[in-house]
């Protein structure tokens, strides 16, 4: 009999390669392979559950919705999707409109329209978009013109708008692009996933607010990953006393199902008129009851609080981590429950911890080859953090005296 590993190898496309474990279940913070084997999920399906798997809100809202309707197109009132985007807004700008999309790269095609609508509208004789190198915006190929990670856009054609590439955090470069550039708009991760967890600093942000404002270009927030609660507010931008144009959202707001969108402030609100853009499927009403779900355990029974709380002590722990094994560990970046561990490890030997860690039961993700990027669920506890932090450093103690450390 062939295992799942080969009958996957046969029969779907390769685009990502797999840990070699077939998942029978999740619950909880927990992923169970076919064998009943247990694994501490820290990187939940990349940033999507946030309240772990099978949340009992969550299983609610599903079986409620499920028994009304499942999918009935964008042309009818959709309750529980026009809960959501007031909910959003309201939590947001406070005034302003819902975009819904299936997921993160069409929520980025979304935005990518918006702005040309916005450009046609204002005749300032401005074009393009600003991004920072080693941005992820999504692969389907408008978002791909904005994802500037050589590796991911190299084999396909490049739509001819303009984007202009700037490094992170260097605010004089961003200056001198939009002098001599004159684009339209501005579009950054507040901390960059994909690209390695990178923080943009204070000053660069509000730079770009003010940039933004100075010179009538529109600010775009890429909160796919960072939103929904995952830094410890319900967005990043938060954190700061900034007002963006647009939000884009997807990840952790369908509670496990595809959801993604923008939110766009009072004065672009209304760029969109019927038949600028749409899909079937979105806004799903299942996903958008889950959505509603999401929030309700976010925002009133207190997650959002707990998950900074257990964050907190997350962060703590790795500080120390890294003192006490400064040849492995460089540092930590992000923000709450999205976190960047910086090694002075080779690929490979990132690899290696990484499988080793899932042979221990704990699930970790790798971007940018070196970074171990963690997304735990905001219902971690503080025993799962003390198991992972012993775990860890039990692995890099037996491992540390092997490598050669550069
Ligand atoms: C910041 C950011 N933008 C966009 C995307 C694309 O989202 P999706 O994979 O749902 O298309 C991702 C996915 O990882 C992301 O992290």
């Amino acid at each position: 009999m062939q295992t799942w590993q080969q009958l996957d190898q046969a029969y779907i496309m390769s685009t990502v390669s797999r840990y070699p474990i077939a998942i029978g279940k999740a619950e909880g913070n927990y992923l169970y392979d076919t064998e009943g084997k247990r694994y501490l999920d820290l990187f939940t399906g990349l940033a999507v559950n946030t309240l772990g798997h099978s949340h009992p809100r969550i299983l609610e809202a599903l079986e409620e919705q499920g028994r009304r309707f499942l999918h009935i197109s964008n042309l009818f009132l959709n309750p529980p999707a026009i809960r959501l985007a007031e909910r959003l807004v309201k939590h947001t700008f406070g005034q302003g409109k819902v975009y819904f999309s299936n997921s993160g790269a069409e929520a980025t095609e979304a935005a990518v329209k918006l702005v040309h609508k916005w450009i046609q509208r204002e005749q300032h004789g401005r074009q393009g978009i600003v991004v920072l190198k080693n941005s992820f915006h999504g692969r389907t190929l408008g978002a791909l013109r904005l994802t500037r990670q050589p590796g991911v856009y190299q084999d396909f054609p490049q739509p001819d708008f303009p984007v202009f590439e700037v490094e992170p955090n260097q605010i004089d470069s961003l200056m001198e692009v939009c002098r001599t550039h004159r684009p339209a708009a501005i579009l950054v991760e507040p901390i960059l996933g994909a690209g390695g967890v990178v923080s943009l600093e204070r000053a660069y942000l509000e730079t770009i607010e003010q940039l933004c404002k100075e010179e009538q270009m529109l600010f775009l927030v890429d909160e796919i990953q960072t939103g929904i609660g995952r830094t410890g507010k319900l967005f990043a931008y938060q954190h700061f006393a900034l007002s963006p144009d647009v939000i884009l959202f997807a990840k952790g707001i369908g509670g496990g199902l595809p959801l993604g969108g923008l939110i766009a402030s009072a004065h672009v609100a209304d760029l969109f008129q019927p038949g600028d853009h749409g899909t079937t499927f979105a806004p799903s009403p299942l996903s958008a009851a889950l959505g509603n779900a999401v929030l309700d355990v976010l925002l009133e029974d207190g997650l959002l609080e707990q998950g900074r709380q257990v964050a907190d002590a997350l962060w703590e722990e790795l500080h120390r981590l890294q003192q006490a094994h400064p040849r492995v560990f460089k540092g930590v970046d992000g923000r709450g429950m999205m976190l960047g561990i910086r090694t002075h490890l080779s690929a490979e030997q990132v690899k290696r911890l990484q499988s080793e860690l899932l042979e221990a039961g704990i699930l970790v993700n790798v971007t940018a080859k070196t970074v171990v990027r963690l997304l735990p669920p905001l219902t971690l506890t503080r025993a799962e953090v003390t198991f992972f932090i012993e775990t860890l450093e039990r692995l890099i103690t037996q491992m540390e005296p092997a490598w050669e450390v550069n």
